[in-house]
């Protein structure tokens, strides 16, 4: 039987990320809830190295690296793009195939130079967010979502971020580079893994 999760019941939320874009998609998200959130940023908190080998695991140390030091629960998210052909790579390295310069163009010409090396006739692929609450006592409870599909080449669309234009999602004929990003927000791999959260800890 799976354990009833811990609900949440203060008013105040740690965003553990140092992405504004990502605390404010995040602040929206929250705010029905009545809750104040605060970035990991603002408080001055170190960026925890990211040394788990899984989606869940990243979300989890950095969601209680900023519970502990903030003494007040934090909300961590960890994301990224696996490939079927290439193993689930880039997976937890999804952000770091964008080199230095975070330039995703080069990230998906490496996903597409990889499937042609490999000789790839399988191009799927889907996105997993992993969103982790942690309490300052160290309780926390974690959400996986996803969305699959395939890639496409070359990359379609201008809109999004990452590797949204040579991800075409199932049962859709625009890349999520191509789809207004108000409706990828209802389909994501990160909107799922927020209903679980929603459904279980802001019941
Ligand atoms: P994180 O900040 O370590 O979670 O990095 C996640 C990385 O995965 C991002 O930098 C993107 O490259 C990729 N990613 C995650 N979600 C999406 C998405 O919705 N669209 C495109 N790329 C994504």
């Amino acid at each position: 039987m799976t354990a009833v999760a811990r609900r949440f019941t203060d008013k105040k939320l740690v965003i553990a990320s140092h992405n504004p874009g990502k605390v404010r998609e995040i602040g929206e998200l929250m705010a029905p809830f009545g809750v104040e959130v605060v970035s990991a940023g603002a408080l001055g908190l170190p960026e925890p190295e990211e040394t788990g080998t899984t989606f869940e695991a990243n979300a989890e140390l950095k969601a209680l690296a900023a519970a502990t030091a903030a003494r007040l629960p934090a909300l961590a998210d960890d994301s990224g793009l696996v490939v079927h052909a290439l193993d689930g790579d880039p997976g937890i390295y999804s952000a770091r195939w964008a080199g230095p310069g975070k330039d995703f163009t080069i990230a998906m010409r490496k996903v597409e130079d990889a499937l042609t090396a490999k000789k790839a006739g399988d191009r799927g692929a889907h996105f997993v967010a992993c969103l982790t609450l942690a309490w300052p006592d160290g309780h926390r409870e974690t959400f996986r979502g996803e969305v699959h599909g395939t890639l496409v080449w070359p990359p379609r669309g201008d809109q999004g971020f990452g590797y949204d234009p040579m991800f075409l999602p199932e049962g859709e004929t625009r890349t999520f580079g191509e789809i207004e990003p108000p409706t990828k927000h209802g389909m994501s791999h990160r909107a799922r893994a927020f209903e679980k959260l929603v459904a279980a800890c802001f019941r």
